[in-house]
């Protein structure tokens, strides 16, 4: 899909009120698309959503935590009520804050694994009917190394992003006789974001980039099917070279 056909096609983002996907955000809202922006930092979202419209897009701004079921629920069947059935679903937020096994609590564990997985699962199956009528769709989790290998202290996060690359395997499988493409991407690259000033050891603050550098492979994601790649753990930093080389 070129990028004058994504123009007007729906988009559910979440963690869209800043790093990454704020970035994903206004790539989308350039191309014209129609932009549900879910996060819990309810006013940064409004900021991120009138960016989205200065650009030339439309955007719907869909304050919730993610951790709660119920609210995660309600916000993707708010997105389709209002914006339609989407193109493409990221599900881009997460929460890291390291904690080793002797520091972490039980609701601590829980919540960044709700966040992180049960979330992708209440919105991948919000959409998944939707999808399917509509023909085909995109799905992608936000991966990281963490998601096939373990480090100290995140005892939460590393679960969590391993559980989304088993539900992405799953779910490629079951989405292909729908033309639905379900692929995990990671950065593959140090960026500079918020989670990153937080967690990234000076050595990384040296090389990170800016995440707009990545938004070309969010677009190339937001027109393909199952068809196109699916199953897959992409990296963002090598695909947005290669899209950016051939569009
Ligand atoms: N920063 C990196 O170097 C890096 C590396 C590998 C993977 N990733 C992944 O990329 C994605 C984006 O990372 P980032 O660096 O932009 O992170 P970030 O912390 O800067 O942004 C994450 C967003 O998720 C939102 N969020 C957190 N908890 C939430 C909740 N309970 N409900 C709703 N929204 C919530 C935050 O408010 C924030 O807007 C994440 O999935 C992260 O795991 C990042």
């Amino acid at each position: 899909m070129s990028a004058k056909e994504l123009r007007g096609q729906v988009a559910v983002l979440t963690g869209a009120a800043q790093g990454l996907g704020r970035a994903i955000a206004r790539a989308y809202g350039e191309r014209g698309m129609k932009v549900a922006l879910i996060d819990i930092m309810a006013d940064r979202l409004e900021e991120a959503a009138d960016e989205v419209r200065s650009l030339g897009g439309e955007a719907l701004a869909l304050p919730a935590d993610l951790s709660d079921a119920k609210a995660t629920q309600r916000v993707i069947e708010e997105a389709l009520a209002r914006l339609g059935a989407p193109r493409i679903l990221i599900h881009n937020a997460a929460l890291l804050k390291q904690r080793s096994m002797l520091e972490i609590s039980l609701p601590q564990w829980r919540r960044e694994l709700d966040i992180i997985l049960q979330a992708a699962f209440i919105l991948s199956k919000g959409v998944w009917q939707a999808m399917i009528d509509a023909g085909g769709g995109s799905i992608a989790y936000l991966s990281s190394g963490s998601g096939i290998k373990g480090f100290a202290a995140e005892v939460a996060y590393c679960p969590g992003k391993h559980g989304q690359e088993g539900l992405m395997k799953v779910l490629a499988i079951e989405g292909q006789p729908y033309n639905i493409a379900v692929n995990t991407i990671t950065p593959g690259i140090a960026i500079h974001t918020p989670m990153s000033e937080a967690n990234y050891t000076e050595e990384h603050k040296r090389d990170w980039v800016d995440p707009a550098l990545l938004t070309p492979a969010f677009v190339y994601l937001a027109g393909i099917g199952a068809a196109d790649v699916s199953g897959e753990r992409l990296n963002a930093w090598e695909l947005a070279q290669r899209v950016g080389a051939e569009g």
